[in-house]
C-alpha cells in the first residue's frame, strides 16, 4: 500500500496483543499474525504460513512457538520453522521460514517498520508529553479510507465551520490565513490570529492539537490498507496528577470527541481518491498549505528512499 518508506508506524495498541494467543490484524496492507514470545516480546509476521498457505492467527503457541492451525509446524519468533510434526527426523527445508515484519513498543503502541531498509535501534519519534500523564482512555474507530486523508483533515483549519457547525466549529470564523513549519519530520501549522493553537503532526501518523493550556488530544492513525485506516485517540492532561481525576477528564473527553469525529467521518471517507497524491489534480488554495506541506513531506520520503538515503 501507499507509506512513506522507512519509518515507523503506530499500528495497534500493547493490549490488543495478549500473551498466549496469537492474533489476526491488516496493518500496511497485509494479512499480518502478531504473537508474544515466552518473554513477552512482541512478534509479527505476515499471516499466511510458508507450508500451504493456511493463517497462523488462528493457530496457537504452544511451548512458545506459534504452531500452525493446519499441520502443526512450529516457528519461532525469528520466523524460523523448529518442528515439521509429520516428519520429526527429517531436515528442516530453508525455505520454510515465516516473513518477519519489525515491530517494537513503546507509549502504549505497537509500531511497524515501514521499510525496505532495516529497522533502527533509536528511539522511536513520538511528542514530547514531558508532565503530561496519558488518560487512560483511549477511543478507537476505523474509517473506510487511506490514513493520509485523516491526516490532512486534521491539519485543515477551514473546515471547521462547516463540518463541525454545530459543535466545535460553531462561530468560527469562514476566513482562514495559515502558517506553516516543517522541521524534520515534524509538521506545525497554525493561524497567526491564535499561534499557540498548533495542529501538530510527526510524520508518518501521528498529530496532536491542544484543547488549551494543560489538556492534548492525540490521534495514532494506523494504517490498515489504501482504503481504510484505524483511529486511537487519546486525551494526555496536566491539569491533575491523582489517577482517578485523570481518567475522568479522560473519559469526558472520550465521550465528546467521536462526536465530532463523527461529523468528519461523513465527508472524509467520501474524498477520491482515497489516496491523496499531490499530482491528482486538486485545486489546492492558500489555507491548505499544512496539506500540502504534509503531501510534500511525504513525496520527499519516497524520492530519499528510491534515492536509496
Ligand atoms: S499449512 Fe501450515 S503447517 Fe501446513
Ligand atoms: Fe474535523
Amino acid at each position: 500500500m501507499d507509506r512513506v518508506p522507512n519509518r515507523w508506524y503506530a499500528a495497534l495498541t500493547c493490549d490488543e496483543v495478549p500473551h498466549g494467543r496469537p492474533v489476526g490484524f491488516e496493518r500496511l496492507g497485509e494479512p499480518l499474525v502478531l504473537w508474544r514470545e515466552p518473554s513477552g516480546a512482541v512478534r509479527c509476521a505476515v499471516d499466511r504460513c510458508p507450508h500451504r498457505g493456511a493463517a497462523l492467527s488462528i493457530g496457537r503457541l504452544t511451548d512458545g512457538a506459534l504452531a500452525c492451525p493446519y499441520h502443526g509446524f512450529r516457528f519461532d519468533g525469528s520466523g524460523a520453522c523448529t518442528a515439521i510434526p509429520a516428519h520429526p527426523r527429517a531436515p528442516i527445508p530453508s525455505r520454510m521460514r515465516l516473513d518477519i515484519r519489525p515491530v517494537r513498543e513503546a507509549h502504549g503502541f505497537i509500531w511497524m517498520w515501514s521499510g525496505p531498509g532495516p529497522a533502527p535501534d533509536g528511539a522511536i519519534p513520538f511528542f514530547d508529553f514531558a508532565g503530561y500523564t496519558f488518560a487512560g482512555s483511549a477511543f478507537q474507530e476505523r474509517w473506510d479510507t487511506h490514513y493520509a486523508r485523516v491526516v490532512e483533515n486534521e491539519l485543515d483549519f477551514a473546515h471547521l465551520p462547516f463540518v463541525h457547525h454545530n459543535t466545535i466549529g460553531r462561530g468560527y470564523p469562514t476566513e482562514v490565513e495559515v502558517e506553516v513549519e516543517l522541521a524534520g519530520d515534524h509538521l506545525q501549522v497554525w493561524q497567526p490570529r491564535d499561534p499557540a493553537v498548533r495542529l501538530e503532526v510527526i510524520g508518518p501518523n501521528l498529530w496532536r492539537m491542544p484543547l488549551g493550556p494543560k489538556l492534548f488530544n492525540f490521534i495514532a492513525f494506523a494504517p490498515v490498507s489504501d482504503e481504510a485506516v484505524v483511529l486511537y485517540l487519546r486525551t494526555y492532561q496536566r491539569i491533575v496528577t491523582w489517577r482517578p481525576a485523570a481518567r475522568l477528564i479522560g473519559l469526558v473527553n472520550r465521550l465528546t470527541n467521536p462526536v465530532v469525529l463523527a461529523q468528519d467521518a461523513r465527508t472524509v471517507p467520501s474524498q477520491r481518491p482515497r489516496v491523496p497524491i499531490l499530482t491528482s489534480g486538486e485545486v489546492y488554495v492558500a489555507s491548505d498549505q499544512g496539506v500540502v506541506a504534509f503531501h510534500r513531506w511525504r513525496q520527499q520520503a519516497k524520492r530519499a528512499a528510491e534515492a536509496g538515503g
